[in-house]
């Protein structure tokens, strides 16, 4: 089975997720789902159990199409509606065309489509960076990838191992039970804040239901930063913990190394080279 990828950047990349992957463990807490990378390649093998929260919708959504037993759907042919997109218009390169049919789909697809249509809208935005809208891509190839994706999807559904998802804030509502791994992949500090508080707010909007457009999405700065990894480390109980971390960001690796070693021993650290940055790896034995 390939990667379970959503099409946008920001999700962990190939090289971390198999490495997280083919840890010796069976059950494992993931407080930041993302794309669901890691846990759709984790709940492959049937002797692991996952639970893993995410504020985002389209966490949730990835999370329904791993565990669904089959594929529902409701939309067959291209149709536009007046919705949430067309009035509030997120990106500005966008057609009315293509805005109608995001809210078509949105308001008249099954969670199973919806998931396809955030794949759909990443590939018709500049370099999938959910932050400017290609021109050239409007709802001709917004309904191409749309259709694409629900073939795609099929491969995904009633993966094999144990999913418990939350689409919530993880610190409100923790784990009770203990685990072999935490496995920490943070939003990084870029600029000022996260990539996710910033620009997945209208993407997690546009393909939710009119009924449900409320989604804020938590901010991190570095001026939490330390606070919010100690709510985790603190919260969950588990042999080991495993951080996902990036060269360039705020706070630097050294100070969430020296973070995690108050809280354990470290036993392994991998390196991946990625695009310019780094990727790291973290292992940590808990001692308390
Ligand atoms: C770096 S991403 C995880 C990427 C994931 N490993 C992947 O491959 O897609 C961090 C995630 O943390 C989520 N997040 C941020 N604050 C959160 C909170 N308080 N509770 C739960 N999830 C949160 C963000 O929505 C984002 O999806």
């Amino acid at each position: 089975m390939k990667l379970w990828k959503m099409g946008f950047v920001g999700a962990s990349t190939d090289e971390m997720a198999n490495w997280v992957a083919e840890l010796d463990a069976d059950s494992f807490a993931i407080p930041f789902f993302g794309s669901g990378k890691e846990v759709a390649l984790l709940a492959q093998r049937p002797d692991v159990s996952v639970e893993s929260w995410d504020v985002q919708h389209i966490s949730a959504l990835a999370a329904e199409l791993f565990t669904s037993t089959e594929v529902k759907t409701n939309i067959d042919e291209p149709k536009l509606q007046r919705g949430w997109t067309f009035k509030e218009r997120p990106f500005e390169d966008m057609e009315d065309r293509t805005a109608g049919l995001v809210d078509y789909i949105a308001n008249n697809g099954t969670s199973y489509e919806r998931l396809a249509l955030v794949t759909a809208i990443a590939r018709c935005t500049m370099l999938g960076r959910l932050d400017q809208w290609d021109p050239l891509r409007q709802a001709t190839s917004l309904w191409e990838f749309f259709q694409k994706r629900l073939i795609a999807q099929e491969d995904y559904i009633n993966l094999p191992g144990s999913i418990v998802h939350h689409e919530a804030d993880f610190y409100s509502t923790l784990p009770s039970q203990k685990f072999d791994v935490l496995y920490i992949d943070p939003p990084k500090i870029v600029s000022s804040s996260d990539v996710y508080s910033k620009n997945f707010v209208g993407l997690n909007r546009m393909v939710a239901p009119s009924t449900f457009k409320t989604i804020e999405l938590d901010k991190w700065t570095k001026y939490d930063y330390t606070g919010k990894m100690r709510g985790v480390l603190d919260a969950v109980d588990s042999d080991l913990i495993v951080l996902a971390y990036t060269s360039g960001v705020r706070p630097g690796l050294d100070s969430m190394r020296t973070l995690f070693e108050e809280y354990g021993e470290l036993i392994d650290e991998v390196r991946f080279l990625h695009r310019r940055r780094y990727d790291y790896g973290l292992v940590f034995r808990r001692t308390e």
